[in-house]
């Protein structure tokens, strides 16, 4: 770009946003042009902070007319590279965290109606505020934003019982890569009157257009709930302990969570200050919760016989159940940890698979069988939302060595291995953290050409100019 028409440019974006929500010293913009695992860093010719939908489309509209890249930003928590821009310093990030507002609760409706720039933690404070449930839980809720949870279709973990975001979803608002808006805030659950446009906006990763606001539904606020962190004889012993759960609990069964000893090792020996509840260390445990509408102390005794059936089929090798709110926190706390333990590590080899349930277990013992032939030593992080047969595959560098080096010689040949065998499984690349950069190549060895081209079309029919996160999604070479 040259000079007059990045001048021309950012004298545009200050005059829509205002000089103080545009930022363009290097410094300034490098914290939003690196990705949350510092694995990605871009530049950018200026970020900018809208406070409006309309200052949101007065950017697009702007940036389209020069042909200048939009990358939109919500809390920058993706995994996969998805929020930052390439290092040509030609894109303007668009932050969406001055749009904050929470717009309208409606109890009668069951909706929570607000802003994409709210984090989810907000969003879950304001229905609870209303008696009222926003289900969708992940680690990263104090800084991820609804927007972002909207534009990767953000699951988390208690998919199991209430389904991902766009399951929560009513309605939203987009900008359209040509700078028009569109609408589908009503907040209704009927209404088939053609394409179900919204879900294009939905996990597509702000390449169609960048949410601006959206009705979510609510549910009602659980008083009963139950947890326990239970040592397990192996993957297919947790599988058929949550076909246990299921008969027993049925509806109540909330989240089912996987985790591998060298993931629970690698959060405690980086957090002294949490403890794991279990007496000896054990090769395989899981998290469960079980929650209910009924009075408080209800699912104990539902708890209890969970996991007796458990011990009695030789399933469940020890078990500690939560005996006040603050143990189960804990327990939480410490599965909720395992994500930033590895970013202080310096980052695993982020595998997001899913497979149907009832072949996730052989795929673990394969897929850990490929990964140790190829890289011996790796520790095998192996945790995640077991319930929904989704598990994060993360090898994880030996204790003390290089993270760059075990990155750089093993990333793409032990991602390929361990991705290639869920897709010949008939599984998902990436379940639940998106494409972004990181999978985005991938893509052509995993999707098929109508697929491929179905994308792209779609891809160009909304955005001819391939300005709105360009290099995202769609493999480059389709
Ligand atoms: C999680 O389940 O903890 C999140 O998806 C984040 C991660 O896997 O790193
Ligand atoms: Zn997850």
């Amino acid at each position: 770009m040259d000079a007059p028409t990045s001048t021309a440019v950012i004298e545009g974006l200050r005059a829509i946003v205002g000089e103080k929500a545009c930022i363009e010293a290097p410094g300034d913009m490098q914290p939003f042009a690196t990705d949350y695992r510092k694995l990605y860093h871009g530049k950018a010719l200026a970020v900018v902070l809208p406070a409006s939908t309309q200052e949101v489309a007065g950017v697009v509209a702007l940036c389209a007319a020069h042909k200048v890249p939009v990358v939109p930003q919500g809390g920058n928590t993706s995994l996969m590279g998805g929020a930052v821009p390439d290092a040509s310093g030609r894109a303007v990030i668009l932050n969406l965290r001055r749009m904050n507002k929470v717009l309208e609760v409606d109890t009668v409706n069951d909706t929570l109606t607000l802003q994409a720039g709210v984090t989810l933690q907000a969003a879950r404070a304001a229905a609870e505020d209303a008696s009222r449930l926003f289900p969708l839980r992940i680690g990263s809720e104090g800084s991820c934003q609804i927007g972002g949870n909207l534009s990767t279709n953000a699951g988390g973990t208690a998919v199991l019982r209430y389904g991902n975001m766009r399951d929560l979803t009513l309605g939203i608002e987009a900008v359209l890569p040509d700078g028009r808006i569109f609408s589908s805030l009503r907040g209704l659950r009927k209404d088939n009157t053609g394409y179900d446009l919204k879900q294009l906006f939905i996990g597509s990763e702000g390449t169609l257009g960048i949410i601006t606001a959206a009705v979510l539904k609510l549910m009602p606020l659980p008083r009963a709930t139950a947890v326990a962190l239970v040592a397990v004889q192996s993957p297919h012993a947790a599988v058929q302990l949550l076909t246990e759960a299921k008969r027993i609990a049925g509806q109540a069964v909330t989240a089912f969570e996987l985790i591998s000893a060298p993931a629970l090792a690698l959060v405690l020996e980086s957090m002294p200050q949490l403890r794991s509840p279990l007496a000896d260390a054990h090769g395989w445990m899981v998290l469960i919760e079980l929650s209910s509408g009924g009075e408080p102390g209800s699912l104990d005794a539902t708890l209890l016989s969970v996991l007796e059936e458990g011990m009695a089929q030789g399933l469940v090798l020890d078990a500690a159940v939560a005996a006040s709110g603050a143990d189960a926190q804990n327990f939480w706390r410490i599965r909720e940890e395992i994500s930033d333990a590895q970013t202080r590590e310096g980052g695993s080899i982020k595998c997001d698979i899913s497979i149907p349930l009832s072949k996730i277990a052989d795929f673990i013992a394969e897929a850990s069988a490929a990964v140790l032939a190829l890289a011996p030593d790796a520790r095998m992080v192996i945790y995640g939302h077991m319930g929904d047969g989704n598990v994060h595959f993360n090898p994880l560098k030996p204790k003390g060595a290089s993270s760059a080096q075990f990155l750089e010689a093993n990333y793409a040949r032990v991602s390929h291995a361990v991705d290639g065998l869920a897709h010949r499984q008939n599984g998902s690349i990436s379940a639940e953290h998106g494409v972004g950069v990181a999978k985005r190549d991938d893509l052509s060895a995993y999707k098929s050409e109508v697929e491929l081209e179905l994308m792209w079309q779609i891809k160009r029919a909304l955005d001819p100019d391939n300005l709105l996160n360009p290099a995202k999604v769609l493999p480059q070479a389709a």
